[in-house]
């Protein structure tokens, strides 16, 4: 389903990064990528969600080659396919956890009913999650785990093919880092979505199928 060919990238400051990586992921599959602090998850993860743009390779997604998207396609090609757990900027402070989890479903063009039926499927999400009692309330009134929680809804509402999440139990405690990580497993097995993560637990990666490590730019 997406294909990263030869891919490098280097920030002035800090020299190569990425390094000629090459990686396949397959729909459904579940991949947890891990590697020492600064060995670059977060680029990866912004350059398969078109956030970052590679120095050089190819990226295709679905056998079409997505590298050279303009902004308003890289736009259209992540609101329909990915969803995004970010590892800091959980949610935008001003909103309410509903208004950021319905967030990206004003972002697409769609029927009033599309809409609705997302809103709902929302709500239920939210249930499933135990949150739904936080709708109104805002990300600074709300624990770490819930806000987590609440991103991952958000990142979920537009039914994406790929989750994209980056240190998904970063602040969590123990036990919320466990139903963070049956959340995210039901997540593949229940609607099928494909889950790469970033993730420095062992624990989290456990739970994926596949676990590559990130090192002097390379992934194995
Ligand atoms: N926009 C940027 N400009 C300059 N350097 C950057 C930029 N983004 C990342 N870097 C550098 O690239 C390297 C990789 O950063 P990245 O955030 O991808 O690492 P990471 O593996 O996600 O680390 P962590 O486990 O701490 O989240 C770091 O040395 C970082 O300082
Ligand atoms: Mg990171």
């Amino acid at each position: 389903m997406l294909s990263l060919r030869n891919i490098s990238k280097s920030f002035i400051q800090r020299g190569l990064v990425l390094d000629n990586l090459s990686l396949d992921v397959s729909a459904g599959d579940t991949l947890a990528i891990m590697g020492p602090s600064g060995s670059g998850k977060t680029t990866l993860m912004n350059i398969i969600g078109l956030l970052e743009k590679p120095d050089s390779g190819m990226i295709t997604f679905l056998g079409n080659d997505i590298r050279n998207y303009n902004d308003d396609e890289s736009a259209l090609y992540r609101s329909s396919n990915i969803g995004f757990v970010f590892q800091d900027h959980l949610l935008l402070p001003h909103l309410t956890v509903r208004e950021n989890i319905l967030l990206p479903i004003l972002a697409l063009k769609q029927s009033r009913a599309e809409a609705q039926m997302k809103e709902e499927e929302a709500f239920t999400l939210m249930r499933k999650t135990g949150i739904s009692e936080l709708s109104a309330k805002y990300p600074g009134t709300i624990s770490g785990g819930e806000a987590q929680r609440a991103a991952l809804v958000r990142a979920l509402v537009n039914k994406p093919s790929i989750l994209l999440a980056d240190e998904p139990t970063g602040s969590l405690d123990a036990d919320n880092a466990e139903i963070m990580g049956e959340l995210l497993s039901e997540m593949n097995s229940e609607l099928g979505i494909t889950l790469i993560l970033a993730t420095h637990s062992d624990k989290l990666a456990g739970k994926m199928a596949r676990t590559m490590i990130l090192g002097h730019g390379k992934l194995i």
